[in-house]
């Protein structure tokens, strides 16, 4: 269920909606579960496998596992990716909190589109009003966290996960009834094999590793939790199964919407901060719709921001021997500052530049973007080409106790098909080479 939890969040929910809604609906769907199938899970397997193998965090699982001097640091990159994470994806999620507030309070009911998208503008770029719900969010990571693995971390997935689910499925049912209904469906569903082209091939792929939180080390910490009886390829299938019926539940709540209420379905990433107030606003209750959609919002947002705090944590924790609560309390502190000015620079601190990006863009530019392909990669070539095979195969079938029909094309796959797709993601985002 946690595992899930750190798969399920505004990667679903708010980024592939607007990413399928860019990338010609059916066509990137199409795409999006193959890459999903074919590098997803066999990605997010290996990462459980090494984390079982080790049984301890992400950085010291490297270590313990090989003792070459190159492979035995890649560790450090996936906590220093679940760092810079927290700082913009703790901005978002507090967006999540203010809107929930906003809906109750009655400050998203009534006006145009217009007005909704300035009110969003607004209030992201003015100081103190984000700093406020982006530093609550944080603090309610960090009390979870405090919580302990199990009773912390285990309740809230527990309770949140399914929750999230049946809050979904009834709106759902609310979008499956309006007007547009079937020209959303239709435009998630039906593959418009003309639209498909290089940059939704590689769109999908991005998005595939985003969602299912891979190349950052969530994975390993959380299977080094996993007892030894525990089937990893039916986990792994589970996990990637579950993320993606969210991400298509997504959809079917949006794009009926969107059609209904004759919104451009390529508006970006604002699609769910501006666009969703409004349709909310034409529908009965519309309040009460949503409030329960960015509450939903909020603890899937929760759930992600606990797993990668854990990633932190754990490092913290079992490196400089600290107590859980110092390791949670340091890093915490450092999020904060992080998560501040990322928040400031969509504001008043928007001038200062690197790259021509913001602090805010440029986080999310260089772990989405570089950090995470990079990351999975050298773990699928870790796992594949350095680690003995047959340690590989133990660990994977529970010592033979398990019998698994893909083992063999499992590490294919991770010597071969990922690394070399995840090449041409890295290659293409990066612009040094367009396909
Ligand atoms: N997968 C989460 C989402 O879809 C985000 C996330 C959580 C994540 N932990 C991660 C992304 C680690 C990359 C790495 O929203």
């Amino acid at each position: 269920m946690a595992a899930v939890g750190s798969a399920v969040g505004l990667g679903n929910i708010w980024r592939f909606p607007y990413e399928a809604g860019q990338n010609g609906g059916g066509a990137f769907l199409l795409i999006y579960l193959l890459c999903v199938l074919v590098m997803g899970i066999p990605t997010l397997l290996a990462e459980m496998t090494l984390g079982r193998m080790a049984k301890t965090n992400s950085v010291e699982a490297f270590r313990r596992v090989s003792k070459h001097p190159v492979f035995s640091r890649i560790g450090y990159l996936g906590v220093l990716s679940c760092l810079l994470i927290l700082g913009f994806y703790t901005v978002v999620a507090g967006w999540t909190f203010q809107y929930m507030w906003e809906s109750v309070s009655g400050g998203i009911v009534g006006g145009t589109t217009e007005q909704f998208a300035q009110s969003f503008v607004d209030f992201s770029t003015s100081p103190f009003q984000p700093l406020f719900w982006t530093l609550l969010m944080l603090v309610f990571t960090h009390l979870i966290i405090i919580g302990g693995v199990q009773k912390g971390i285990e309740r809230a997935s527990k309770l949140m996960m399914p929750l999230l689910f049946v809050l979904l499925v009834v709106l759902c049912v609310n979008s499956l009834m309006l007007d547009g209904a079937r020209e959303g469906l239709l435009f998630l569903f039906k593959p418009d094999f003309s639209a498909i082209d290089s940059g939704v091939v590689l769109s999908a792929m991005g998005q595939a590793f985003f969602s299912l939180s891979l190349g950052a080390g969530v994975m390993i910490t959380y299977a080094s939790y996993f007892e030894k009886e525990v089937n990893m390829p039916r986990t792994a299938t589970t996990v990637a199964l579950l993320d993606t019926s969210v991400a298509l539940l997504a959809g079917i709540v949006i794009f009926p919407a969107v059609f209904t209420f004759g919104i451009q379905p390529t508006q970006g990433p604002n699609l769910v901060f501006v666009t969703l107030p409004n349709i909310f606003a034409q529908l009965p209750w519309g309040s009460v719709w949503s409030f329960i959609f960015f509450l939903l919002l909020a603890l899937a947002s929760i759930t992600s921001l606990i797993s990668l705090h854990q990633v932190v944590t754990a490092y913290v924790e079992e490196e400089f021997r600290v107590s859980n609560r110092k390791a949670a309390l340091i890093v915490t502190c450092a999020a904060g500052v992080l998560t501040v000015f990322a928040s400031l620079s969509l504001g008043v601190l928007n001038d200062l530049r690197v790259g021509g990006m913001c602090l805010f863009d440029l986080l999310d530019f260089v772990t989405a973007k570089i950090m995470m392909p990079v990351g999975s990669l050298l773990l699928c070539v870790f796992m594949g080409w350095r680690l003995e095979k047959s340690a590989l195969l133990n660990e994977l079938t529970n010592y033979g106790t398990l019998r698994w029909r893909w083992a063999k094309v499992f590490v294919v796959v991770l010597k071969y098909v990922v690394p070399i797709l995840v090449t041409l993601i890295f290659v293409n985002e990066l612009g040094v080479f367009k396909f």
